[in-house]
């Protein structure tokens, strides 16, 4: 196997992807491991060395308007042209009725696919030069969504090609929202666009948009996910250190470190996966991270992940 202890330039992740090989790019969300959509070796390749399960589908990435009316079956023109043009290139997943060009293995079978216009040079360069590709966050599965092309390096330890572009300036993934045939509009997974922000450009009230992230379980919205090396609780904070071991109530938890992190959701989101690999590294056998309960909508995609990251939630 190949040694990738250093990023790869951008002409070499083209070469790469040409020949049906999979690279971490860089987004503004988070890093995508990406693979070419017309190449089912590198599509199997993504879920091999994600070890993600084969009913979570994928987000095609996309760098302009017209590669999405060839992916869908359904174009609601309208509504596309305003959420393009207010949100893209950037953090907004759209998810439509797909056309035969799609692969099943895309979409995990469903009759829909996922598509978005990611914001960052790089990215956005190479598929210009390669087409759209498929790119779930470039992390084991389940586990927190990297933010630097370290993360990845560490993470498969130098086996996964990765182009260096900063640290991610979103720093969660994507908002995913679905418009049905019935030009329906539900949010599968909150992110920094909110519903407020879409409502505001298609002149909707915001009870127009459905919030399916809040009941049901979306495809590949799992329970947990986003998890950090080490088991985290949430609390308020006023709170005790010894105080929180002591509610874990677990024989092997002795010891915790507790992460700091900013107040304003937009760099908190900017912050948390990379304070979540970097304090999982100490000696402690827990994280503890104070955030007291948030509830503007601001803070939906933080409350989102921050559920499902973490084991405990002390908070009152
Ligand atoms: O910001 C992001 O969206 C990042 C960057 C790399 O673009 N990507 C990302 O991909 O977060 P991933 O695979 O970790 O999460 C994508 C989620 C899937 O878990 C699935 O829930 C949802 O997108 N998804 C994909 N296709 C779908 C579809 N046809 N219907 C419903 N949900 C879908
Ligand atoms: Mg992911």
């Amino acid at each position: 196997m190949q040694n990738f202890k250093q990023p790869i330039n951008t002409s070499e992740a083209v070469s790469l992807l040409s020949r049906n090989e999979v690279v971490a790019l860089p987004t503004e969300t988070v890093y995508g491991l990406a693979g070419s959509i017309n190449s089912e070796e590198a599509l199997k390749n993504i879920f091999s060395i994600k070890e993600r399960p084969f009913f979570d589908p994928l987000i095609v990435h996309i760098s302009s308007l017209e590669e999405l009316k060839s992916y869908v079956s359904y174009y609601p023109e309208e509504i596309v042209h305003k959420l393009s043009k207010a949100f893209w290139p950037g953090p907004l997943t759209l998810v439509l009725p797909k056309s035969d060009k799609v692969n099943d293995i895309i979409t995990s079978g469903l009759d829909t696919v996922a598509l978005r216009i990611p914001n960052h040079p790089k990215f956005l360069e190479i598929i210009k030069a390669v087409g759209p590709l498929a790119a779930p966050s470039a992390n084991k599965f389940g586990k927190t969504s990297p933010t630097s092309s370290r993360h990845i390096i560490k993470e498969f330890e130098d086996s996964v090609p990765v182009v260096d572009g900063g640290d991610c300036e979103v720093g969660i993934e994507s908002t995913i929202l679905q418009i049905t045939k019935s030009n329906e509009l539900n949010i599968l997974r909150p992110g920094q666009v909110t519903a407020a922000q879409i409502a505001d450009v298609l002149g909707l009230d915001v009870g127009a948009i459905k919030k399916t992230y809040e009941g049901s379980v979306a495809p590949g919205q799992l329970k947990y996910h986003y998890q950090p090396n080490k088991p985290l609780a949430l609390v308020n904070r006023s709170f005790n250190k010894e105080d929180t071991i002591a509610k874990v109530n677990d024989e092997s938890i002795k010891t915790a470190e507790v992460i700091e992190l900013s107040l304003d959701p937009q760099i908190f989101a900017r912050q948390m996966y990379a304070a979540f690999r970097e304090y999982s590294k100490k000696e402690t056998d827990l994280l503890i991270l104070p955030i007291d309960k948030q509830s503007s909508e601001d803070w939906d995609a933080i409350n989102n992940r921050l559920k499902k990251a973490s084991t405990w939630d002390f908070r009152i």
